[in-house]
């Protein structure tokens, strides 16, 4: 059930059928007999035959089309079992750097080469300046169906992505990035176990930024990171501080259903990410040198790579690698010793300095406080022009909105018709934040928004809090919730469907 078959009406072009697996994280074992954990690399090769009209692609260092739609592969890197992945479909290809293509059905590969045309090699770069060399030979991505549950997953060589990536200006690149950024942290330097998960996520988000700083500045990457403090946030706030999957190290308890245990993939939330983030933020603070912390981490990749390990191997080498840092004691200081960091669950104690975005962040901070006055200050409102904000300040205004909401009697209307181009928004992080708005503030005549935005595509991230808000709301987003739900069931990836089924509370079955 994990490999997911798609009708001809779940696809973009809806003219042909659509197939896709998605391994992480332990989901390959219904694909294929494997040793299907983290902490097994091997490499692989497959012979793949499809029907004619369809071409097949995978996380292969090489393929070769051989007669009768017969595709050949090769994975000549060892990797974990949880990256082999592969999609048949009618999809074609256009090349956007020297190493480098975008895979998209027909229909969307010209929007596909627009977006992405001439900055992926970028972003390799200044990757490989940073972390040392790119092993994996071609880096392409794959635009995937609307329903794929991820921003962007990053198969080797070839990174799955949303197509809600195709915004038209280039705005959501750090989904690209960050995938790109797993290329060293998480692809060559593995957890091994989904219980230390963080490894590969606080350290990718932690490149990521890095790459970002480069490339687009410190001020636009700390914005960024702000919103991804927010989200830490709001999950924080959702789930409760001390619970028990907000510790870094997460203990994956055996089950015997869906009910009981842990299942690994109950570790994808905002923790592993921003907190492990913070965490590794907060070895750099200790290191006090940014081009010092990067040669670690350079070394790093070199000590640990095809290697998967765990969190232990990660801080000895730190502590090993600056002698003088463990001389100190680093790893025990009081409120911030290593294993509170790994161990207790809650907010992180140690935030790194966003305040260079500060230039970026106050206009919206200020306008946000306006939206939320009981009695409006039209004319300070009026002064405002958010025509040339980005579109990661607009997501930034709408979350200090969102937290202010529900606003007073009106304001979200009058928001709503002043700014269309946040209201009409076509732009996916900016349409979640709005819906999430409207269900907030209870605004039933803008619902319609809600449900065509989960009807137009099924990322897990956009659907499961969109959902929990629906459900904690009134009567009517309840039954919109249900409503939306029993349409668009079908077309959610089976774990997705499972979440939404349990913040629902409706039966799960396996
Ligand atoms: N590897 C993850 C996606 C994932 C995590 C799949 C856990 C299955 C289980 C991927 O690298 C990722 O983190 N994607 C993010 C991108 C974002 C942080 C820029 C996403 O999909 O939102
Ligand atoms: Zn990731």
């Amino acid at each position: 059930p994990q490999v997911c078959w798609l009708t001809p009406e779940q696809t973009a072009g809806k003219q042909k059928p659509y197939m896709y697996t998605q391994g992480q994280a332990v989901l390959n074992r219904s694909f294929f007999p494997c040793f299907d954990t983290p902490s097994v690399k091997f490499t692989y090769s497959a012979t793949v035959q499809v029907p004619e009209g369809f071409t097949a692609v995978m996380s292969a260092t090489s393929c070769e089309k051989q007669k009768d739609n017969t595709f050949v592969f090769k994975m000549s890197q060892p990797i974990p079992s949880y990256l082999i992945a592969l999609a048949v479909g009618d999809i074609v290809s256009a090349d956007v750097g020297p190493r480098s293509r975008v895979w998209a059905e027909p229909c969307l590969i010209e929007a596909a080469k627009k977006e992405y045309d001439g900055v992926i090699e970028e972003f390799l770069a200044v990757g490989e300046k940073l972390f040392g060399p790119y092993v994996w030979g071609r880096y392409d991505i794959l635009f995937m169906p609307p329903s794929f549950p991820f921003g962007g997953m990053e198969n080797p060589c070839l990174t799955f992505v949303t197509p809600c990536l195709l915004a038209g200006d280039r705005s959501l690149a750090d989904v690209i990035i960050h995938e790109i950024s797993h290329s060293w942290f998480g692809n060559l330097v593995t957890n091994a176990t989904w219980g230390e998960f963080w490894l590969n996520e606080g350290f990718t988000m932690y490149a990521q930024r890095r790459i970002s700083t480069e490339v687009y500045g410190l001020a636009y990457t700390c914005l960024e990171a702000a919103t991804g403090r927010a989200l830490l946030r709001q999950h924080m706030d959702n789930t409760g501080e001390d619970h028990p999957l907000n510790k870094l190290r997460v203990v994956i308890e055996q089950g015997f259903s869906f009910f009981l245990g842990v299942n690994p993939d109950d570790t994808y939330n905002e923790t592993p990410y921003e907190k492990g983030y913070c965490f590794v933020s907060y070895l750099a603070h200790l290191v006090g040198d940014q081009s010092k912390f990067d040669t670690f981490l350079q070394a790093y990749v070199n000590r640990f790579k095809f290697q998967s390990i765990t969190a232990d191997d990660t801080l000895g080498f730190f502590l090993e690698y600056f002698p003088e840092l463990k001389e100190k004691g680093v790893d025990s200081i009081p409120g911030f010793e290593f294993d509170r960091w790994l161990n207790t669950p809650g907010w992180p104690p140690y935030l790194p300095d966003l305040s260079p975005g500060e230039q970026l962040m106050k206009p919206a901070d200020e306008l946000a406080e306006l939206w939320a006055a009981d009695s409006l200050n039209m004319e300070a409102i009026e002064a405002v022009d958010i025509t040339a904000w980005r579109t990661y300040q607009l997501v930034y205004f709408l979350d200090q909105v969102l937290q202010k909401s529900p606003l007073p009697e009106g304001n979200v209307e009058r928001l709503s018709k002043m700014y269309p181009k946040i209201s009409k928004a076509q732009n996916a992080e900016l349409r979640l934040r709005w819906c999430q708005i409207i269900l907030k503030n209870n605004l039933e005549a803008e619902y319609s928004k809600v449900k065509d935005f989960l009807h137009s595509q099924g990322k897990q991230k956009y659907t499961l809090p969109l959902y929990r808000a629906m459900w904690g709301g009134s009567e009517s987003a309840r039954a919109l919730a249900m409503e939306t739900f029993s349409a668009t069931a079908p077309q959610l990836h089976v774990n997705v469907q499972n979440y939404v089924k349990k913040i629902l509370g409706l039966e799960v079955v396996e």
